[in-house]
Order: structure tokens, then sequence, then C-alpha cells
């Protein structure tokens, strides 16, 4: 079944620091994962599997780059569910980050310090194996995600994700972000996790 971009225009206009113009090319940029990942699976679909070749085969290629496009779509529709100035960490949140970073503050430190060790992603995640919260970086789309992980907040540090507003002002940017946080969703990812993991 064909995947469907999602329609994020509620945001534009509400956010403080991060502009319709880059929300609207970052709209286009998602809207491009999701066709891609449409056109590798259609293909897939289609490829002779005998032809299989770890140097070279249609069907390899295809395979290699399927997360890509998958996470691509799907990061990104995390990262604008989780943007819209909104709510306030709930009590649930901010004890899971003081018991597993110290405090609220040493949580965001550890964010931004993510934000600056990689060219992509940080994913803050409900961990399920010792059941706290965890910050990952990933590189591309799919490289370095921890598996057992549910995610309670992406975070897209991508230059295309700032360089409009804030030019190489990553610092800035994060800043931004976490003026922009829609903690109605984050509380509500990681009461989901929560449940996740006792069903684990
Ligand atoms: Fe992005």
């Amino acid at each position: 079944m064909a995947h469907t971009p999602k329609d994020f225009s509620n945001i534009l206009g509400k956010l403080k620091g991060i502009s319709d113009n880059q929300l609207r090319q970052h709209f286009t940029l998602y809207e491009g994962y999701v066709k891609k990942l449409n056109e590798i699976e259609e293909k897939l679909a289609k490829q002779d599997k005998a032809a299989a070749n770890y140097s070279f085969g249609e069907f390899s290629e295809l395979k290699r780059r399927e997360a890509v496009a998958f996470n691509g779509a799907f990061l990104h529709e995390m990262y604008f569910e989780n943007l819209l100035s909104k709510g306030a960490p709930s009590a649930e949140l901010k004890k899971a980050s003081e018991a597993a970073f110290g405090s609220w503050d040493a949580f965001v430190a550890d964010v931004k310090a993510s934000a600056g060790s990689t060219p992509g992603w940080v994913l803050v995640t409900y961990n399920k194996v010792d059941q706290k919260l965890h910050t990952y970086i990933l590189f591309e789309h799919h490289v370095g995600l921890a598996v057992h992980q549910e995610i309670v907040l992406a975070l897209d540090c991508w230059e295309h994700a700032f360089m409009i507003d804030y030019g190489i002002k990553k610092a800035d940017y994060l800043n931004a972000f976490f003026e922009n946080v829609n903690w109605d969703v984050a509380n509500k990812r990681l009461s989901a996790a929560k449940l996740a993991a006792v069903k684990k």
C-alpha cells in the first residue's frame, strides 16, 4: 500500500524562531522521502531475488536503502508532530529525565551535546531494556538506531532543518527547538512507551 505524506501545515505561523519558509522547504523534503519509500517498495515487489548480491544487485541496492527512506519519512513525521510549543513536561517525563540524567537541565544539556555529535538525528527514547530515558544519535536516517527503543522526542539536526533561519548557528536552532516542543505529544509517547515496556 502506498504511503501518503501527512499535512503539517497546522504548525505554520505558530513556531517561535523557526520560519514558515524553513518549514515549507522541510515539508517538501519530507514528502520526497515518502515518494522514494513508495518507489522502493514498488520496485522491491518486482525484483528478481535470485539476483541478490552483496557487491551489487538491484534487489540488494533497494534493500540497502529501504530503511533510509522509511525512517526519512517517519522520523520527519515524529519531528513535525513534536513541534508546536504546547503544554509542559509532565511529572512522569521530569521524573524519568531526573532518574536518567540527574536533573532536567542535565537532560537538556545531553540532548544538545548529542546534537553537536551528529549531522543527523537525536532521538530521546524510552529504553525498554533498562526502562530509562536515553539519547541516541543517528547518521543518515537509519545508522545508529538502537533496538528496544520507543521514541519520545525526535530532533532533526540535519542542516536543512535550520540553515535558512540560522545558517551554521546550530546552537541557536537547538534553543529554538526547545522553545517549540509540543510536550503534550512527548508526554503521551512516554506513557505509551512505558506500557509497551510492561508488555515486553
Ligand atoms: Fe529533516
